[in-house]
């Protein structure tokens, strides 16, 4: 089996660390780099939870190239340590790097992904789970990525789900509405693993005490696991631990897209008002002349959350 090689666009974040994890679980997936972005929290600490958890993956070797600190046009808005902990990482104390060796190399992220995927023609899959700022200023340094590329998947938008940091927007698209304009704009062969999807995916109280009792990676996840829990209780209401699995589930349809199913529509992003970050999704395929994208809407959430879940278990 070939694996896919990715590059892993994120701001961690718990679910940011449970898609990670599961794809350093997962042999179709080889990460061949990590960049950050600000968005669950700032850069600094987005880029120190991505060096601490390759390091206690033992994966330190995969590069972390450190990114942007802050939308294209707007300001710094908000941050999410209210849903992810002060540490972005559930409150469990890593406000350090864990070995002081640990460090990002000096290729900022947008440069690093533009070499790369123009270095690997045809062959790199690009998942965003953060903000898309990183990816929008690799396309303004060498928009020949469009065609270079493999395939550009990001969780993020929604094209029938209510908002979820406003009425109608999704946090990563509403932190940097600009730059998600650029990549819905630009071409790419894109997938959106929407709230249409990520929302359906659910994991509760019987899957951490499953991880709790498993190997390294459960157990981590199982720890980071109670805040954001405790997040998804206040917020929805939710019953038994459960939460929504937006990044895991986009990793999910990396490592096995026969899971979703998409329609193709154009989809604009509103930049600004109260419609910020608003991904439009034209369903009639009558209004809008932009590039068509894959946009995920149904999921076999069952066997998405079994696949999370015994991933997560193995290692
Ligand atoms: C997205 O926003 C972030 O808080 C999560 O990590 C996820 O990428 C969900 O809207
Ligand atoms: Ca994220």
């Amino acid at each position: 089996m070939s694996r896919k090689r990715i590059l892993f666009d994120t701001d961690p974040g718990v679910d940011d660390a449970m898609a990670l994890l599961l794809a350093l679980a997962s042999p179709e997936i080889e990460v061949i780099g990590v960049t950050t972005v600000f968005g669950n929290s700032t850069i600094a600490a987005t880029t120190r939870n991505a060096l601490n958890l390759l390091h206690f993956a033992e994966r330190a070797d995969i590069p972390v190239a450190r990114g942007a600190a802050r939308p294209m046009v707007l300001p710094l808005q908000r941050t999410a340590e209210h849903v992810h902990g002060d540490d972005a990482m559930g409150n469990i104390g890593w406000h350090d790097v864990l070995d002081p060796n640990l460090k990002p190399i000096e290729v900022p992220a947008a440069q690093f992904i533009a070499e790369t995927i123009m270095a690997h023609p045809g062959a790199i899959t690009l998942l965003a789970v953060g903000p898309l700022t990183n990816l929008a200023l690799a396309l303004q340094l060498e928009p020949r990525i469009v065609q270079a590329v493999r395939e550009v998947v990001i969780m993020g938008g929604s094209v029938s789900m209510p908002g979820n940091v406003s009425p109608v927007a999704e946090a990563n698209i509403h932190a940097d509405p600009h730059a998600a304009a650029m990549v819905f704009n630009a071409g790419f062969p894109l997938t959106m693993v929407g709230l249409d999807v990520t929302m359906q995916v659910k994991m509760d109280d019987n899957d951490f005490a499953r991880l709790r009792a498993a190997g390294r990676f459960g157990k981590f996840v199982a720890q980071i696991a109670p805040f954001y829990q405790e997040a998804h209780r206040r917020r929805y209401g939710y019953p038994n631990g459960q939460i929504d699995t937006h990044d895991p589930s986009a990793m999910a349809y990396v490592i096995d897209p026969t899971l979703f199913e998409g329609e193709h529509w154009s989809v604009v992003v509103a930049t600004e008002g109260p419609a910020q970050g608003m991904t439009i999704a034209d369903r009639r395929r009558r209004f809008l002349d932009t590039p068509p994208v894959n946009c995920l809407m149904r999921v076999d959430a069952p066997r998405v959350a079994q696949l999370i879940v015994e991933r997560l278990a193995s290692v």
